[in-house]
């Protein structure tokens, strides 16, 4: 293992069909005024709504609602809900839906108590919390984000043209996250596959650094192999509970820090992805696969050994009489394959890029340096070139 590194998760979580049960459970320890954030409507279709009701009245809280969480979350509607918490003097933020719930709770509750700008502070000069930080719980919807047991929290600013997201230390993770599968089934299909590809960009974000023997490279190999035997089975039958908790359980364990330790960690698949959402609002899973093959197949030839190895490992490629680039190149093919096979976006223009977008994209796409090469601006443009 590489470095020193310090590991703490303090998210409880409830997990399975009864999951949800475990809210009477974590009400009891915090105040009366609830803020309850939701998103455009989903939770009220398919009954959550009326189950976390029912759940905070038992319990005698004073019920505030700040609906219509939109996906990738604005500040202009994070600076509403301030203003809104502030006014209840909300004691508890209770989030129910996808990772932009999560994520636009997570921001309120570093920002209900400080009064500089909040996009400055914490999305431009990443400055830790000062304030006093409101305290949240999350009732997880949609599987992708991790969002449900880290400190992330990604807004976007249309008027600059920026996506940017920042990690928060476990003083603000939730305090506990519900997890149960069944929330997940009512995803529309294009939803819950951008979310799995989500699960896979951010295994593949840290597994391809560093070339030490380091025991979360195995973890993300297991956690890979199972996302790819569950997603397979969910697209033909979404209702599969197996697969669809196999799914939520590799999305928390994929960003809850865990297989990043001893590790650099590249995620220049997700800067690539953020300034296109940026641009195009587009789902924040789709905007990953639609660089990824561009991306990594740049890459590949700096980082050669682990490509091999996860041709290997995770797509079952056999090596015999092959060259290590010829074993490294078929490993990519399969995941392209798959990518298909599953649906997803493979290109940015299906997203709405266009080729003269693209010099704005390489100025909004920060540079991370913890992959197999530092990308330089004509590197950039180069992939956003070949992912049209
Ligand atoms: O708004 P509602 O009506 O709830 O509909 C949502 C939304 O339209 C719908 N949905 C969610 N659960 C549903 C459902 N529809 C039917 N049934 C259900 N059970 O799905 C749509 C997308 O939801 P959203 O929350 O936006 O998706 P996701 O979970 O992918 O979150 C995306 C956001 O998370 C950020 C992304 O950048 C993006 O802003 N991320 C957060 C991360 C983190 N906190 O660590 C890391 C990720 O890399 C990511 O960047
Ligand atoms: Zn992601």
């Amino acid at each position: 293992m590489n470095g020193n590194f310090t590991y703490c998760n303090p998210t409880k979580l409830y997990f399975g069909k009864n999951a949800l049960d475990g809210l009477n459970i974590e009400l009891k320890k915090y105040g009366k005024n609830i803020l309850f954030v939701y998103g455009g409507g989903s939770i009220k279709q398919n009954g959550i709504y009326d189950k976390v009701i029912e759940i905070l009245k038992i319990n005698n809280k004073n019920i505030f609602e700040d609906s219509g969480v939109m996906p990738n979350p604005t500040i202009e509607k994070l600076k509403d809900g301030i203003d809104k918490a502030r006014k209840a003097k909300i004691d508890f933020i209770l989030a129910v839906g996808g990772g932009s719930v999560c994520d636009y709770a997570k921001a309120l509750s570093v920002s209900i108590n400080c009064y500089e700008d909040i996009w400055d502070k914490y999305f431009i000069r990443f400055e830790d919390v000062s304030c006093k930080i409101v305290p949240i719980g999350c009732v997880l919807t949609m599987a992708g984000t991790g969002s449900e047991m880290n400190g992330g929290t990604v807004i976007t600013n249309h008027e600059a043209k920026l996506k940017i997201g920042h990690v928060f230390n476990e003083n603000v993770y939730p305090k506990f996250s519900i997890l149960n599968p069944e929330f997940t089934y009512t995803l529309p299909k294009y939803q819950m596959v951008a979310g799995i590809y989500d699960i896979m960009s951010h295994i593949l974000e840290q597994y391809f650094s560093g070339n030490d023997d380091n025991t979360s490279d195995y973890i993300s190999e297991g956690l890979m192999r199972s996302l790819i035997k569950s997603a397979n089975i969910a697209i033909k039958n979404p209702l599969d509970y197996e697969a669809r908790s196999n799914i939520m359980w590799t999305a928390t364990w994929a960003l809850n820090t865990l297989i990043a330790k001893g590790k650099s960690e590249d995620w220049m698949v997700h800067m690539l992805g953020q300034a296109i959402g940026a641009f195009t609002n587009a789902t924040h899973g789709m905007t990953l696969s639609s660089v990824t093959m561009a991306y990594y197949r740049f890459i590949l030839p700096y980082g050669i050994e682990k490509f091999k190895r996860f041709a290997i490992n995770v797509w079952g490629v056999n090596q015999d009489n092959k060259s290590e680039l010829e074993i490294a190149n078929e490993g990519l093919e399969k995941m392209e394959e798959w990518m298909q096979s599953i649906g997803l976006i493979m290109n940015i223009s299906e997203l709405g890029v266009k080729e003269d977008m693209i010099d704005d994209l390489v100025k909004s796409t920060l540079i991370m340096d913890g992959g197999y090469k530092v990308l330089s601006e004509n590197d950039i443009k180069k992939i956003f070139k070949d992912s049209l």
